[in-house]
């Protein structure tokens, strides 16, 4: 932790100052230490460089344990292609993207595919996460001078109000309990003429012929440990299935939804130890989750419009995808 997060650090929980007492430093930073709540007295220690603002298990842990088995998997740097910035690209739209000198927050960065991106675009970032995909994401980017990791909760962010020219949440919102609240904690992190960017699952009719739908109700309580080696062994045995009927011409496309394994052949430039790899990391990640919640455009548009944000557009992209600008006046 840099001690000059602290300028926009606050206790979570009665948003008062916290003091930081330094265990341990290495490189110019906090690796152990504790933040005192000034006025709560409440405790948040310092581990492995990052300052922790939730319990060590929470509903995420599915993807702590996903982001560290596949720390690099999804990361540009990792795969030598472009494929999560044009994602990122997409998301922000025509917006300005001069990230040089700005506070960027990623809220539920994962291991970081997200936050790789805005960082080589000069962001100063700040990189949340509720569960221990922060240690994975700290190990990919740590260095980079400009990144910050934090573990905290989206409905209990433990920043001042304002402290950021921009903030996104990318493939998260639809993964929490409730993904009303969990858009509307994200406005106040916003300076006055900063904008949002979120993204959520798309709520289609189409969603109750998918099978991901029919058997997440079985995998979803399965501790991580005990599904993965189930998922290994679906993603074995239909990923091949998978690709040859993908191939099959006009419909193959239509027809691997049938299978429940994600196969990213001809959607992204991976080579096919990649594309086995890509599947195994996505079909953990559509089974294992224990929220699962899409929303529609018009919810999406609503919310922003709820929050008094201005500039407003809601658009899909396979995702739904909404941007919104924070008046000057809120
Ligand atoms: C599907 S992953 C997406 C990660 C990353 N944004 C990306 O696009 O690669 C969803 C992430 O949201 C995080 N998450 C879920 N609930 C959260 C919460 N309440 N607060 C912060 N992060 C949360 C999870 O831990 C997980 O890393
Ligand atoms: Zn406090």
């Amino acid at each position: 932790m840099k001690k000059k997060l602290l300028n926009i650090l606050c206790c979570p929980d009665c948003r008062n100052t916290l003091a930081l007492l330094a265990i341990k430093e290495a490189n110019g930073e906090v690796e152990e230490g504790e933040l005192q709540c000034e006025t709560c007295k409440k405790i948040y220690p310092v581990l492995r460089f990052i300052p922790r603002f939730v319990p060590s298990e929470n509903y995420a842990d599915n993807f702590g344990f996903q982001w560290n088995q596949f720390r690099k998997t999804q990361l540009d740097s990792h795969t030598g292609k472009p494929i999560a910035r044009d994602r990122f690209l997409t998301r922000y739209g025509d917006a300005l993207l001069d990230f040089s000198g700005r506070m960027v927050l990623d809220v539920g960065c994962g291991a970081g595919r997200n936050s790789e991106v805005a960082l080589s675009m000069g962001a100063n970032l700040v990189a949340v996460d509720y569960s221990s995909a922060v240690d994975a994401c700290w190990e990919n980017l740590r260095s980079f001078p400009q990144l910050n990791v934090v573990q905290a909760d989206i409905y209990h962010l433990p920043f001042k109000a304002a402290s950021f020219d921009s903030v996104y949440c990318f493939g998260v919102l639809q993964h929490t309990p409730d993904v009303e609240k969990a858009f509307k904690a994200l406005p106040a992190q916003l300076k006055a003429g900063a904008k949002l960017f979120v993204d959520v699952y798309p709520r289609l009719l189409l969603n109750i012929f998918w099978p991901k739908y029919w058997i997440r109700p079985f995998t979803k309580g399965i501790p991580p440990d005990r599904l993965f080696p189930i998922v290994q062994s679906m993603v074995k045995f239909l990923f091949p299935i998978s690709i040859a009927l993908g191939r099959i011409p006009y419909i193959g496309r239509k027809l691997r939804y049938a299978i429940p394994v994600l196969n990213y052949e001809g959607i992204f430039p991976l080579t096919m130890t990649q594309l086995k790899e890509w599947a195994l990391l996505d079909t953990f990640d559509m089974l294992s989750p224990h929220h699962d919640h899409p929303q529609s455009e018009t919810t999406l548009r609503r919310w922003f419009e709820e929050e008094g944000l201005k500039d407003i557009k809601v658009f899909r992209s396979g995702f739904i995808i909404g941007h919104g600008t924070k008046p000057e006046s809120l």
